[in-house]
């Protein structure tokens, strides 16, 4: 049996408030405790948006009622909430920016809008973008520029991974997290019907940042010191969205992404040392996250198992990694002294969950 710490998600979308048929803070710490996380950093891209005290403290309240496991909640930068939203700093896990032109309300379509946001938010506190291609290497400019930390979400793209190693070495203060379908998918998966993985051209392949080239996939690979956290990016549509015109982006990850990268251990593409810093280590020191005390992951090493939807606990039904053999199985995980997950159960209460600004 092998313990890990409480594993931390800085990436989720929990869709509370405004969609809670596909997930909710009840089912997605839910998820998140059968993947082996204990925290949860949950995005601002909800309707409402959470963009403002109001819809901050929707959110919060809600999840006060129904997570079980600890939470934090980011605030989003929109084109005209720069003035007031540096105020809620201290009550949220950090600011997100939209910078790419796929986003809906909290879009900041161009640079003007980016500066009062870099220029207000604490330094001490976390800034993530969605950034992608040239518009990170804009962001990165921006962080040096305004003398600041960033940290890029979900990297998918070899130029992407370069430009950002080639920042550290100079010294730029950012830091990056990757998604594990982006380490385990490619744009040209197998089709229908050929056994596992997202069916090319189906509106489950449908994800942002896109799936990309084999030849991105093994530079991420390639460059795994430069990738700071791991981060689900867990963004969960059912199945009949999925499936219908005009899917929306996203995919579920978080009873995924430690099975999967277990596996990738034990294939000894990568180590448990590094597992530990990229799933807790490094996003507590970015994100600033208090102690868990008593709080443990036990997974046992040797159970091989195949990936089933069914056995999820996210409502959204489906996963892109359906039928994949996968090797490690979280048994048990503690938190605080309490057992919150045993052998597929959630035992965790509503409510057990903490804000990790509380
Ligand atoms: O695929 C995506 N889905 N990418 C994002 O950045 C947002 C997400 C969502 O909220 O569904
Ligand atoms: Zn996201």
């Amino acid at each position: 049996m092998l313990k890990l710490p409480g594993l931390i998600d800085p990436h989720v979308h929990l869709r509370e408030p405004g969609a809670t048929h596909k997930e909710d803070f009840d089912s997605g710490t839910s998820a998140a405790l059968a993947g082996g996380f204990t925290t949860v950093l949950a995005m601002p891209n909800t309707n409402p948006p959470i963009f403002d005290e109001a819809t901050l403290n929707l959110a919060l309240d809600a999840a006060k009622q129904k997570a079980r496991c600890d939470y934090g909640q980011f605030v989003g930068a929109g084109p005209n909430n720069a003035d007031g939203i540096a105020a809620l700093a201290p009550r949220a896990a950090g600011l997100k920016m939209y910078l790419d032109s796929t986003f809906g309300e909290l879009r900041l379509d161009n640079m003007i809008l980016w500066m009062p946001h870099f220029a207000n938010w604490p330094k001490s506190a976390a800034l993530v973008v969605h950034a992608e291609s040239r518009t990170l290497a804009a962001a990165i400019l921006f962080a040096e520029i305004y003398d600041r930390p960033i940290h890029i979400a979900h990297v998918s793209l070899k130029e992407e991974i370069l430009v950002i190693k080639a920042a550290k070495e100079r010294g730029i203060k950012v830091t990056c997290e990757v998604a594990p379908h982006h380490l385990f998918l490619t744009d040209s998966p197998l089709p229908a019907g050929e056994g596992p993985g997202v069916r090319a051209k189906s509106g489950r392949s449908e994800v942002r940042p896109r799936l990309a080239t084999q030849a991105d996939v093994d530079s991420l690979w390639a460059n795994l010191n430069v990738i700071d956290c791991f981060a689900t990016d867990h963004a969960p549509h059912t199945l009949a969205e999925k499936d219908f015109e005009n899917p929306p982006p996203g995919f579920p990850g978080l009873e995924t992404a430690l099975p999967l990268l277990l596996t990738a251990v034990h294939e000894r593409r990568l180590t448990l040392d590094d597992l530990i810093k990229k799933m807790h280590t490094n996003p507590k020191r970015i994100f600033n996250l208090p102690d868990q005390p008593e709080t443990w992951v036990e997974v046992d090493e040797d159970a091989t198992y195949e990936i089933r939807a069914a056995e999820q606990f996210t409502r959204c039904g489906w996963t892109p990694f359906e039928g994949w053999q996968v090797h490690g199985r979280v048994r048990k995980v503690v938190l605080r002294g309490q057992v919150a997950f045993e052998d597929g159960k959630v035992l965790a209460e509503k409510g057990l969950g903490r804000n990790v600004r509380g």
